[in-house]
Order: structure tokens, then C-alpha cells, then sequence
């Protein structure tokens, strides 16, 4: 009987995410330089000790802990569950399996919490299961559970084209020193997608790939995280998002603010929000603004945490 698999995933910081206009699919295209850093869910894989009434295993089985859990859906809403079964169905297996997440990264938080645990569920699965899938076709599935999840398998840093899911890994020189401060409730991604477009509408620059440039990396951006320099990173970070997410939070603002007055180099909403992320120096001003953050009352809690970490790996 072959014992369980852990799989532990990373959270991402999007550095520059430049949105191009709306594309005739509904999504956008995009700019997006990913770095993964060190908070991390674990996803545990384990036989199916279930059966439907066919006498199959039943399909994927989930269970969720930690502080967020209560809003983690456990059906075929979760991206882990979709991930086992599209895993199962690639090969033609029973998708009957046991699945556990750990979970320390914020839920609908902007970090990529959700394409987290597709990525892990997939690598988990695919160790369980023996079913050995080479890697680019590990990648073509997380692609297919959507833009972010290769990123989260890949983990490190990479320029994400088309709708985030095409990557380019990128050099760092060195370790990128951040503190996450998390909000009560989520965002819907999609929303703060539709919020940009109509920002955009209502300014006058329109909102499809006909009205919007093409989105193009900074390359003073990738200079900066090639020479590892943080101070030079502090100055080219953009997130094309961020207005639409503070339109919708408009509370984001002073966490913002917070962060800044507490020494960050910078700060900018983590993607979609409404996670804010701030850039500091070192580790220990890290820790120090951690706890201003938290005693701003302008968040739910602060968390120092640096990258790049790796993707997806079994522990
Ligand atoms: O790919 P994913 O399922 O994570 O996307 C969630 C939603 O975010 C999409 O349905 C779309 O509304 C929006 N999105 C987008 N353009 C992207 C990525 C996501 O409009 N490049």
C-alpha cells in the first residue's frame, strides 16, 4: 500500500503586473513578473479509503485546517479538487484519492493561494498515483486550471506572457526581503478584472486589446531583480491592478500608507488584492515592520516572508 505524498507550494508577489486590454476570451494580456515567496501550503495526497455506489473510489475527498479553512470550499470549486481529477481523467484513472491542505497562505488574498493548491495537488497526485507525467505536460495541466497555477509549480522568478501562463524564468541575484499584510475577506479576482476594464472605459482609454498597448516588462525591473538591488527594485514595482482593487477596498489605502511609514521601501497591492505587499531591506526591517503593521490596526495581521523560494516540491 503506498503510503501518502506532501506536496509544500509558495505563495507569489506579482513585481510588475502590466494589464493589456480585455481579449475576446474575457481575459487580458499580460506583463506579469511573478516571485514566489516563503509562505507555503502543503498538500497531502493519500489512497482513496472511500467508494461510490458504482464500488468506485468516489472521486477526490477534501479536508482543509488552519486559521482560514472555513473559507476554503471543499467541491469541484476548489482548484486542487479539479486538479486530481483532471490528473486522473489525462490518465485514465480512477480520481478516487484523499487530499489535505495545510494552509497558511491568505485565501483570495492576491498570492496565488487557490493556483497554490492546484499545483501541489497535481504533483502530489502524480507521485501517489506513479503516473510520472514529464514535466511540460505537468505544466500544460496547470495552465489549463488557470493563469497562475505553472507559476506556483515553477516557483523562483519568471515573466509570465499571454494570460500569465506562458513563462520565462528569470535570474535573481540575491534574496528579496517583504512583508504581506493580509485583509479580512477577499477579492474575486474576476471583479477586480471588470473594476480595471471600466476604470479605463471611464477615463477615456477604452478597455480591449483594440484600445489598450500591449503590455510590456520593465526591463529596469528585470535589471533590478537580475543585480538582486532592492532599492532599485522599490522603484520600478507596478501593479496595473491596483487601482481597481483599491477602488473596490478602499481601506487598502492606509494599510498602504502604514507600511511606508514604517520604513518600507515600497508598497503595492500583491495582484488582485487585497494582500498589500512591502519591500524592505534586510530581514530584521522585515520584523520591524511586521509589527507596525500590526499595530497600525490598518490590517488583519503582517508577515515578513522573502524570495525567491522554490515551486512545488515533495517533502
Ligand atoms: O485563470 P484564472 O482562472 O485564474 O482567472 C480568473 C479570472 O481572472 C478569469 O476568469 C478572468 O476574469 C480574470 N483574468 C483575466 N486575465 C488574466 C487572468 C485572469 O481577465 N490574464
Amino acid at each position: 500500500m503506498t503510503g501518502s505524498v506532501t506536496v509544500r507550494v509558495p505563495a507569489k508577489v506579482n513585481v510588475q503586473l502590466a494589464v493589456g486590454g480585455r481579449r475576446p476570451d474575457g481575459f487580458h494580456d499580460l506583463a506579469n513578473v511573478f516571485l514566489a515567496v516563503g509562505l507555503h501550503d502543503k498538500v497531502t495526497a493519500s489512497p482513496a479509503d472511500h467508494q461510490d455506489d458504482r464500488g468506485g473510489a468516489g472521486g477526490p475527498r477534501l479536508t482543509v485546517s488552519g486559521p482560514d479553512a472555513d473559507h476554503v470550499p471543499l467541491d469541484d470549486g476548489n482548484l486542487a479538487v479539479r486538479a486530481a481529477r483532471l490528473l486522473a481523467e489525462r490518465h485514465g484513472r480512477d480520481p478516487g484519492v484523499r487530499l489535505h491542505i495545510a494552509k497558511d497562505i491568505p485565501v483570495a488574498g492576491g498570492m496565488a493561494g487557490g493556483s497554490a493548491d492546484a499545483a501541489g495537488a497535481l504533483l502530489a497526485c502524480d507521485t501517489l498515483w506513479g503516473t510520472r507525467t514529464p514535466y511540460p505536460e505537468l505544466l500544460a495541466l496547470c495552465a489549463e486550471l488557470g493563469s497562475d497555477v505553472p507559476f506556483s509549480l515553477a516557483g523562483g522568478a519568471a515573466l509570465g506572457r499571454g494570460r500569465g501562463e506562458l513563462l520565462e524564468p528569470l535570474e535573481t541575484g540575491g534574496t528579496f526581503h517583504w512583508v504581506f499584510a493580509t485583509a479580512d475577506g477577499g477579492l474575486s479576482t474576476p471583479d477586480v478584472y471588470r473594476t480595471c476594464d471600466r476604470l479605463r472605459e471611464a477615463a477615456g482609454g477604452g478597455a480591449t486589446v483594440e484600445s489598450v498597448p500591449d503590455p510590456e516588462p520593465s526591463l529596469a525591473l528585470l535589471d533590478a531583480l537580475r543585480r538582486g538591488d532592492a532599492a532599485a527594485l522599490a522603484g520600478e514595482l507596478a501593479n496595473d491592478l491596483q487601482p481597481a482593487a483599491v477602488a473596490l477596498r478602499p481601506a487598502l489605502n492606509a494599510t498602504l500608507e502604514a507600511g511606508l511609514a514604517a520604513g518600507a521601501l515600497a508598497a503595492l497591492v500583491s495582484g488582485s488584492g487585497p494582500t498589500c505587499a512591502f519591500l524592505v531591506k534586510d530581514a530584521e526591517a522585515g520584523t520591524r515592520t511586521a509589527q507596525a503593521l500590526r499595530a497600525s490596526g490598518t490590517c488583519r495581521t503582517a508577515r515578513p516572508a522573502s524570495g525567491p523560494v522554490r515551486g512545488a516540491e515533495v517533502v
